[in-house]
């Protein structure tokens, strides 16, 4: 009995224990299962940083499976791919490789980035067949992304999964225009533009919204009724719009009655802008790296998976003596920025630390021979010079007296707040090139400056985008001769200082200020520009982060009394912006 009585009592006891002592909850739901399509051609150039943005989603790699196909390549496509899928296979739940060696090229194409029917059927039906392995696992969700978009914010494929929409893309930004969503399709199924473009492409509107068009980068919830009848090939019975996969797919879509979303929320990452047709696989690879140093500005920068091989880059001088980059010690980050953006580009530089003007005294800048031009003051805030300024004048001095001592013929010189426009070495050494072959006689030629009047200059015959420089402001970039260096030199500027971007106007006698020409006898100097210009600064005033270093710095010759020059029309305030440029450099390619 007493057996009995000690039993039952245990047995409650063990049920207390369990319901009331612990309590344990319902453990969390596992995210929803995705498959990865990957669909490679000809993309060993993107494909290190397109895998290492895969890599770095934030989202668990063992619900994660990935399919991937590559075909019609006459690059590395396959071998990088390869590689990466033997390294990464372990982490992700599955992974279907299917590359095909041969053939290498459509038949009819113009070159490996031109769009034939064959090719547009081809990429339909690899669409088709990873939708119809993801159908088949009974995937929650699949994700199509192109090799040249790269997806930086790792959170994307978690926030596209968090708007539970049938088919939603993350917006990509470019280097132009370009993304990869319409707002518009006329009746015929072609691109219409309309007035929500660009608000939404500058994220002057953000949100989550419909439209007719989503491409390269989306999500497709497979748990959704609608999207059982969403195909990309064969297309609808109906279908008489133009044969290309992605509009094949947007009318699938407008049949199925599902509805193409497209969030601008966050950054989410980058699309390279695609070539014309009879471009090269280099061509598209220029683009790329351009896109790549646009990253490194506005970011979040791309970075390469760790278990691709990169080729080792070829830097060189680009035919000139010697190409120097101007980097204040205490600003790392630039010079970060620049050597690794001059990198890609295969630019070879010597940097130079700049002369911290801050850091010197009065009584210092005095030791060095320096002096005010007399009745020097700051045309728009009546202020004199400031030692920053003093420390930027030295600084390009400095170069210039290297030239003439080391007797080099020409040199390039880089600030390094600067914005490469797209294709910049090869637009640099064509000019070079004919610069050379009209035998012009020059001494500076400026790649990035800012002009006071804006107006048409003299245009140079038989040379493509140069013009003779009229009044200008900045020292962003510009190329030197020996004979340039020497004029400034001649001229004594330290003893009669003013900013180092009013002195060269002087020079070439295009200043404005007849008093403070009256200082300098022999202005004589051969200016040019590039038009349009090859680089632009980097940030504008009004955008947050922009700090100036020479904008706000003490009087040169007192240390107690601060200035700063906001609200000179030097500022970056009140020029364009290089939205426009873009576009424009690309159709000269
Ligand atoms: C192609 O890629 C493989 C794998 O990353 C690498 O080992 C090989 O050196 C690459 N070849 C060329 C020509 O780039
Ligand atoms: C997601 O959308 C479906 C309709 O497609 C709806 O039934 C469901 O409640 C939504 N889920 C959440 C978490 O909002
Ligand atoms: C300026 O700096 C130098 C060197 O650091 C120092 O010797 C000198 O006393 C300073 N002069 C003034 C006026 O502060």
């Amino acid at each position: 009995m007493l057996f009995w009585i000690l039993f039952i009592g245990a047995i409650t006891r063990i049920d207390c224990y369990f319901s009331e002592e612990k309590n344990p909850e319902e453990s969390k739901v596992q995210p929803p299962t995705v498959v990865i399509a990957i669909i490679a051609r000809n993309a060993a150039h993107s494909l290190p940083y397109y895998l290492g943005a895969l890599e770095r989603l934030d989202y668990p790699k063992n619900r994660i499976s990935i399919w991937a196909a590559t075909d019609h390549n006459i690059d590395n496509t396959t071998a990088v791919l390869r590689e990466w899928l033997t390294i990464m296979q372990r982490f992700y739940h599955y992974v279907e490789w299917r590359p095909m060696d041969k053939p290498t090229s459509y038949p009819g194409e113009l070159g490996p980035k031109h769009w034939t029917n064959g090719r547009y059927e081809y990429v339909m039906k690899l669409k088709q067949a990873a939708l119809n392995f993801a159908k088949r696992r009974w995937a929650d969700y699949i994700l199509y992304a192109d090799t040249d978009n790269i997806l930086t914010n790792p959170k994307t494929l978690s926030l596209m999964v968090a708007e539970n929409k049938s088919v939603i893309a993350p917006m990509m930004d470019s280097q132009t225009a370009y993304s990869n969503y319409w707002c518009g399709i006329t009746p015929q199924g072609y691109y219409r533009r309309t007035a929500e473009y660009f608000p939404t492409k500058h994220r002057h509107r953000l949100g989550c919204y419909p439209v007719p068009m989503v491409h390269s980068t989306m999500l497709l919830d497979l748990r959704k009724q609608g999207t059982k009848k969403l195909a990309f090939h064969p297309p609808h019975k109906d279908y008489s719009w133009p044969f290309d996969d992605i509009i094949v797919f947007a009318f699938s879509c407008r049949v199925s009655e599902v509805q193409m979303y497209l969030c601008n929320k966050e950054r989410y990452g980058y699309a390279n802008v695609p070539t014309k047709p009879h471009q090269t696989i280099e061509d598209d690879r220029i683009n790329f790296v351009h896109l790549q140093l646009e990253s490194m500005i506005d970011g979040p920068p791309m970075h390469p998976s760790r278990y691709s091989h990169l080729l080792p880059k070829q830097r060189d001088l680009m035919g000139f003596d010697e190409i120097y980059l101007i980097n204040l010690r205490r600003r790392p980050d630039r010079q970060e920025r620049m050597l690794r953006s001059l990198n890609e580009l295969e630019i070879d530089v010597k940097v130079v630390d700049a002369v911290d003007g801050g850091a010197l005294n009065s009584s210092e800048i005095k030791l060095l021979g320096v002096d005010l031009l007399p009745g020097y003051f700051d045309p728009f805030s009546g202020r004199t010079l400031t030692k920053g300024e003093v420390g930027c004048f030295l600084s390009h001095y400095f170069i210039w007296k290297e030239i003439v001592d080391m007797q080099l013929d020409t040199a390039l010189v880089f600030e390094d707040d600067i914005r490469f426009q797209g294709n910049f070495k090869r637009r640099l050494l064509r000019l070079m090139d004919e610069v050379a072959k009209v035998e012009l006689d020059w001494d500076i030629i400026y790649l990035g400056r800012k002009q006071v009047q804006p107006g048409d200059e003299v245009v140079v015959e038989n040379v493509r985008n140069l013009v003779v420089a009229d009044y200008s402001y900045w020292t962003l970039s510009y190329m030197i001769s020996q004979q340039g260096a020497q004029k400034l030199l001649n001229a004594e500027p330290l003893s009669k200082m003013l900013p180092v971007d009013e002195f060269l106007p002087i020079m070439y006698d295009k200043h404005s200020n007849e008093e403070y020409k009256a200082h300098f006898q022999n202005r004589n100097l051969q200016a040019y520009s590039t038009h349009p210009l090859l680089v632009q600064p980097c940030h504008y005033a009004g955008d947050p982060e922009w700090v100036s270093d020479t904008e706000t710095s003490t009087i040169w010759d007192d240390d107690s009394v601060r200035t700063d020059w906001r609200g000179s029309f030097k500022t970056l305030k009140g020029s364009s912006p290089p939205a426009g440029l873009h576009s424009a450099y690309r159709d000269e390619l």
